[in-house]
């Protein structure tokens, strides 16, 4: 069979592991390299935060042991994935330049050095030096074909590191501001600066959005925060060119967090990248999500993460590009950075490693090869424990590896959806900065969306708005206040059947309400208004009909007027909830989940797309011929396969935390 295209440069689906040599014994290299080869990983990420190991002192440089970890890896065959290591300058940097330390947006205190992250997106002088690090390593090792590739920093953005209250900052963003606006009389009218006499007299004078007496300018904090992804992409681009120019049959990737915690444009951000990487945390992150807003949930995914949330994200990663991706980090047990850090149900790591490929993922590396002995992330697993013991991962590493030699000849294109989630970051930004009610963000919106479509199983891609939608059968953008006439036209050529959520269109691109009210640009299509917004307490929920049944209005509620379009559903006292004409659909509230399958069940049976309740804890997933069934409860459940299933893995009898693999139709 034709070996197909998988990114990365391996020609079937393999296994890695994050492993730092610095941190342990040279004498013990050989013997991990030879244990990794042994266990079946393929490839090796090194290098990530070394800096201080690679160059001690300004320009000068220790490659040696650089050069020798790479050796003995090389020599058990595993291929190497080498970092640069900028998300961690050293002292002898940060003591130089101390204007490279980022300052927290609230207090204004500088973020120190000592751990990782301090610096400033703006700092010119960071920039440069990323640049020249990038640069050394580059031309030492982008010709050197042990390495397969790049990985770029570390984890942009985490810790909250988007955004900086710095003076570089400051200065940068008037500059950003002059050139968007061009006079400063365009600046104050655009962001309305008359309202509390907050006109500024030149762009020299603007300030930062942080530290005011009580909430700043809403278009001014979109300003700030468009200007920001613009920095990071700057630097970000700057460190890829300076690596692009010298390797040679070498990729560049990034391991990314969950988009929404990036604050940045991450389309753009993966705009010069061969492939996108995740970096896979289910348990902490799940928590971060649910904990607090559904502790029901998160207790009882409390070792398993929530069936859909780790797939929210992998679809998010095929989604950047459209193309295949890598996990760089998987979780392989407890960590040690969330409220609380449970230990994966026993079969979790296998089956996350093994969902992660049915979303699309090429290669899953696992993070950490020997959990540390010492600094900041001793309580987090590695698939060894510091004496050199087998953890519990190892075990489930290798049943994965058992499962990808079984799928060793099958054709795993990428997977088709038929329905396509539009998603962009001024969403999210809209969203934190007017939250108007507690627990309204538009990335829960839009997870409440995708999961709805989940348990409905049917495949959903995530895509930008400016992607091409004329493939879909049903195009969900699920809250948008911001629409932009790109993504008006690929809904207008595409025949899909739109869905709009609450909001969608309720903002000019400048923060301000549309001269013709809610829902600004989407009445071209839809005869209506919204004339109020109302929002909820969160336990509290309004009954509202549709199809003579009764779902529940929650959270965020608009009342309309509603001109010759069709009123689908009903609030109380007859007002219009859901509104339709032709192809085009507005929903005015958020809603229960049963709600949401209800309509989206609706509508993709009217398209002709097959849709199937599957239980709560059940998700598929196909690849080409080859579907995927995960199980997150710790129940057995009987599968609904085709008659014609071959199945690869496992049996119709979906096992309490397995998976089941299949090939046919
Ligand atoms: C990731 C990070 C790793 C390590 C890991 C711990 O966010 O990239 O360096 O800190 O978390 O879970």
């Amino acid at each position: 069979m034709a070996k197909q295209n998988f990114v990365g440069g391996f020609s079937e689906l393999a296994l890695g592991v994050c492993y730092y040599p610095e941190h342990w014994p040279e004498q013990d290299w050989a013997d991990d390299a030879a244990q990794m080869r042994a266990l079946g990983l393929r490839c090796v990420r090194i290098g990530e935060f070394a800096w201080s190991k690679l160059e001690p002192q300004r320009d000068q440089f220790d490659f040696g042991w650089l050069d020798r970890a790479i050796a003995t890896l090389a020599a058990e065959d595993l291929k190497v994935v080498l970092c640069t290591p900028t998300a961690t300058p050293p002292k002898w940097l940060i003591d130089e330049h101390p204007a490279i330390l980022p300052r927290d947006p609230s207090s204004g205190h500088e973020r120190g050095f000592g751990s990782r992250r301090h610096y400033d997106f703006s700092s010119t002088t960071y920039r440069d030096e990323a640049v020249r690090i990038s640069t050394v390593l580059a031309k030492r090792y982008g010709s050197d074909s042990r390495i397969i590739g790049w990985q770029t920093d570390n984890e942009l953005c985490c810790h909250d590191t988007a955004h900086s209250r710095s003076d570089s900052a400051r200065q940068a963003f008037q500059g950003w501001c002059q050139e968007r606006y061009e006079t400063i009389g365009h600046l104050n009218t655009a962001w309305g600066n008359v309202f509390w006499s907050m006109e500024y007299p030149s762009f020299s004078t603007i300030e930062l959005p942080f530290g005011a007496v009580t909430e700043t300018n809403p278009a001014h904090q979109i300003a700030y925060r468009r200007f920001a992804s613009d920095q990071i992409l700057r630097f970000h681009d700057a460190c890829c060119s300076a690596i692009g120019d010298h390797a040679r049959n070498q990729w560049i990737t990034h391991n990314f967090i969950p988009m929404k915690d990036t604050q940045t444009d991450c389309f753009s951000l993966a705009a010069p990248l061969d492939f996108v990487s995740y970096d896979s945390y289910p348990l902490g992150r799940s928590e971060f999500l649910l904990g607090l807003d559904e502790p029901e949930l998160a207790r009882r995914y409390m070792r398993t993460g929530h069936p859909d949330y780790t797939a929210y994200y992998l679809d998010q990663c095929r989604g950047l590009k459209d193309r295949g991706f890598w996990i760089m980090e998987q979780q392989p047990g407890p960590v040690n950075w969330a409220p609380s850090n449970p230990r994966p149900a026993p079969g979790m790591v296998a089956l996350w490693t093994l969902e992660a490929i049915a979303h699309g993922a090429d290669v899953v590396s696992f993070f950490r090869w020997r959990q540390a002995q010492f600094a900041q992330e001793q309580m987090h697993a590695g698939l060894l424990r510091p004496d050199r013991s087998r953890s519990d991962a190892w075990q489930e590493v290798e049943t994965v590896v058992g499962v990808l030699k079984t799928l060793e000849n099958e054709s795993l294109p990428q997977p088709q959806a038929h329905v396509a989630l539009v998603t962009d970051v001024s969403a999210q930004w809209v969203s934190d900065i007017e939250q108007q009610g507690q627990e309204v963000e538009a990335h829960r919106v839009a997870f409440q969306f995708y999961r709805a479509l989940r348990q409905l199983n049917v495949s959903v891609d995530i895509v930008s708005t400016s992607a091409d939608l004329s493939q879909y059968a049903l195009v969900v953008v699920a809250s948008m206040p911001i629409i932009s006439n790109t993504l008006l036209e690929a809904c207008e050529q595409s025949g899909a059947t739109l869905l709009f959520g609450p909001r969608c269109g309720a903002k000019t691109e400048e923060f301000q309400i549309p001269p013709n009210r809610a829902p600004g640009v989407l009445q071209s299509w839809l005869d209506l208004q919204v004339n109020s917004v109302e929002t909820l307490r969160p336990d509290v929920a309004e009954p509202f009909e549709y199809q003579g049944e009764v779902f529940q209005s929650r959270l965020w509620c608009e009342d309309l007027s509603v001109g010759s379009a069709t009123v689908a559903a009903l609030y109380q006292e007859d007002r219009p909830a859901l509104v339709r004409k032709g192809r085009c659909l507005y929903l005015a509230t958020l809603t229960d989940d049963a709600f949401l399958r209800q309509l989206l069940g609706d509508l993709l049976r009217e398209r002709e797309i097959m849709v199937h309740e599957l239980p709560e804890d059940v998700r598929m997933m196909t690849r080409g011929s080859v579907t995927f069934a995960f199980n997150y409860g710790a129940e057995a459940h009987t599968l609904d396969a085709p008659p014609s299933a071959e199945f690869l893995v496992g049996s119709v009898k979906l096992p309490p935390r397995g998976c089941c693999i299949w090939r046919g139709e």
